[in-house]
């Protein structure tokens, strides 16, 4: 007999459902469904690779079972922006040359997304520490380093013309 259950979804604003057994992770589950841009990396919370929002906060999706996203926002690099209209965070990264692999870039975005959130105006230490689960295996961080600052400053432009 099969043990499994058909959850509900939101995920980018939209409601998706997914019919997964209770041991399956939410990276799993959003990859299942057709979210790729949510990457697989090690699958045991070392690399920040599957990262998403749940409910704004930056959480490992493959340390995250399925169904304790029943009711919850989850955002993933793809519900930030799109090519017409980038999220600053992603603008920050295009622009500057921070977007350096397709496998470390979409939980990067997202963890900087969340620290930024938390803190519109992050000390190097801040960002540095708040990028500490994202590993980027051809250790080019400066960049990353860079285009957060970067975002912060145009999203605390954006708040003040407002
Ligand atoms: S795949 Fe989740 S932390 Fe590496
Ligand atoms: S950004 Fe992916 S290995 Fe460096």
């Amino acid at each position: 007999m099969s043990n499994d259950r058909t959850i509900a979804l939101r995920v980018n604003g939209r409601d998706e459902r997914a019919t997964v057994p209770a041991h399956r992770t939410l990276l799993e589950a959003l990859r299942e469904i057709g979210h790729r841009e949510v990457k697989s990396g090690c699958e045991k919370g070392d690399c920040g690779a599957c990262a998403v929002l749940l409910d704004g906060m930056a959480v490992d999706s493959c340390l995250t079972l399925a169904w304790t996203a029943e009711g919850k926002e989850v955002t993933t690099v793809l519900g930030l922006g799109d090519l017409d209209a980038l999220h600053p965070v992603q603008e920050a990264f295009s622009e500057g040359g921070a977007a350096q692999c397709g496998y470390c870039t979409p939980g990067i975005i997202i963890a900087s997304k969340a620290i930024l959130d938390e803190n519109p105006n992050p000390s190097e230490d801040d960002i540095r520490v708040g990028l500490s689960g994202n590993l980027c295996r051809c250790t080019g961080y400066t960049k990353v380093f860079e285009a957060v600052r970067e975002a912060a400053a145009t999203l605390r432009g954006a708040e003040s013309g407002r």
